[in-house]
């Protein structure tokens, strides 16, 4: 292709807006937003100035988008969970290739459905499992395909949510109530679900899981808690205190986010309105949430590799870490320290610092980035599907396992078989 490729931004959030819409602005070459779509005119407004495309590119929901002809040859579809099936099918009807924000849909039949209509109408269509892109996974999965530590036996593997990122996003914010966008085990672990998968090579045979809201519920607020962190009389000995939080990130880490998800472009006067009235000054006990902050899942893939996953809420810091047991040796891979340690049977130990590898850890360890420039490169036509990449058809079974891990959560454990 020797023209830039043209985008419509569904969506434009955190993700779409900040995420996404300004990785494309520094390949101007390569690619130009020229459509966006969103509900709120205020973030709507902020991608017209961030892409300077004209107002009249610019839709007040998806849906009315979707309903004109096709505007550009690559749709990014960054709106919320609930919304991804219907949007993501109108746009592949329409012939768009699609950056499909994950969870690709929170039923199994609508991601198989969508991976179906990609697949007939030979449509591109990648899930943002950003992990896969980042130094840290790559050099796993290097050393691992390397036969580093012999042959892969057992992984254990941990999601730290961290008490903040479960407070903001899962219980206060846009991901907190499952009928609002999809259970916990699906939208948050999908990202892990296919990491192990992609790690391994193999498929999963087996999944039982456990799990369960233990924290977050009415019936554990302190006496005289208030409604709301602003008006709370025992708020300063509250970790989860939103007023102490917000502004406090506010003064060290400015308008970036999550300050950015309580109010758009915010300044102090703007979050302190919305910690008045908004959902992220509500108080943790008191909300409207569903999804569960603790979860473990055991999962059985082919040749009897065992892995054990525990996505929790209860830990100081966010980031994941995973220990792979192979016959010659282990792995201990701590993403928040950017190490991993190389652990050959009876040899000295070896460690690795992710950081000699890249020098980008922006959005997601710079996964972000670097899914978006080769998701475009294979859309321009200009590179060949790679390994790591995600697509459609690679994405659907970490949501199956997902899926699975949830129907078993639901039943008491109940082993599924997939
Ligand atoms: N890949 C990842 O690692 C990752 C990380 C965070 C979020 N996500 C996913 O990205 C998606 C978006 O998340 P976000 O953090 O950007 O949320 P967000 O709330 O910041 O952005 C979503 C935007 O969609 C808009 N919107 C809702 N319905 C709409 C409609 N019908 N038409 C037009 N606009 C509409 C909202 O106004 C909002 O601006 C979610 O599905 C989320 O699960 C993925």
């Amino acid at each position: 292709m020797n023209r830039p490729l043209t985008v419509a931004v569904a969506g434009c959030g955190s993700r779409g807006q900040h995420t996404y819409a300004k990785t494309l602005m520094t390949m101007p070459d390569k690619a130009v937003v020229v459509a966006a779509a969103d509900t709120d005119p205020e973030k709507l407004e902020g991608m017209r100035r961030l892409t300077g495309i004209d107002a009249d590119a610019c839709y007040a929901s998806v849906e009315e988008m979707l309903r004109q002809p096709r505007l550009a040859d690559l749709m990014l579809i960054c709106t919320p969970d609930a919304w991804h099936y219907a949007q993501a099918k109108a746009a592949l009807l329409l012939d768009y290739d699609l950056l499909l924000e994950k969870p690709i849909a929170p039923e199994a039949a609508q991601c198989e459905e969508l991976r179906d209509i990609a697949m007939a109408r030979g449509r591109k269509v990648a899930v943002c499992h950003v992990l896969r892109y980042t130094a840290f996974y790559q050099k796993i999965k290097q050393l691992l395909d390397a036969g580093t530590i012999g042959k892969i036996m057992n992984i254990q593997a941990i999601e730290q949510v961290c008490y903040w990122h479960q407070a903001h996003s899962f219980v206060r914010g846009n991901w907190r109530n499952k009928d609002l966008s999809s259970c916990m085990i699906l939208q948050k672990c999908c990202h892990d679900m296919d990491i192990l998968l992609w790690l391994t090579g193999k498929h999963c045979r087996r999944v039982s899981s456990f799990g369960s809201l233990g924290l977050f519920r009415a019936e554990n607020a302190p006496e005289n808690a208030a409604e709301r962190c602003v008006d709370c009389p025992v708020g300063k000995d509250c970790p989860y205190n939103a007023v102490q939080f917000y502004l406090d990130r506010y003064r060290t880490g400015g308008n970036a986010w999550p300050q950015n998800m309580v109010a758009f472009e915010p300044t102090e006067e703007k979050l302190m309105e919305a910690l008045r009235r908004g959902p992220y000054g509500r108080c943790v006990y008191r909300c409207d949430n569903n999804v569960v902050d603790h979860q473990v899942v055991n999962l059985e893939l082919e040749d009897g590799i065992t892995v054990n996953f525990t996505m929790t809420a209860f830990t100081a810091h966010g980031g994941r870490v995973l220990r792979v047991g192979g016959t010659m040796g282990e792995l201990y891979c701590d993403m928040r320290e950017n190490a991993i340690k190389v652990m050959r049977y009876g040899r000295e130990d070896e460690i690795i610092d992710v950081r000699t590898l890249t020098d980008d850890f922006s959005g997601h360890g710079g996964g972000d980035v670097r899914m978006v420039r080769e998701f475009v490169d294979l859309v321009r036509g200009e590179t060949a599907m790679s390994p790591t990449l995600t697509s459609i058809e690679r994405s659907v079974e970490s949501h199956l396992v997902a899926l699975a891990a949830e129907e078993s959560r639901l039943a008491d454990g109940r082993m599924i078989a997939l």
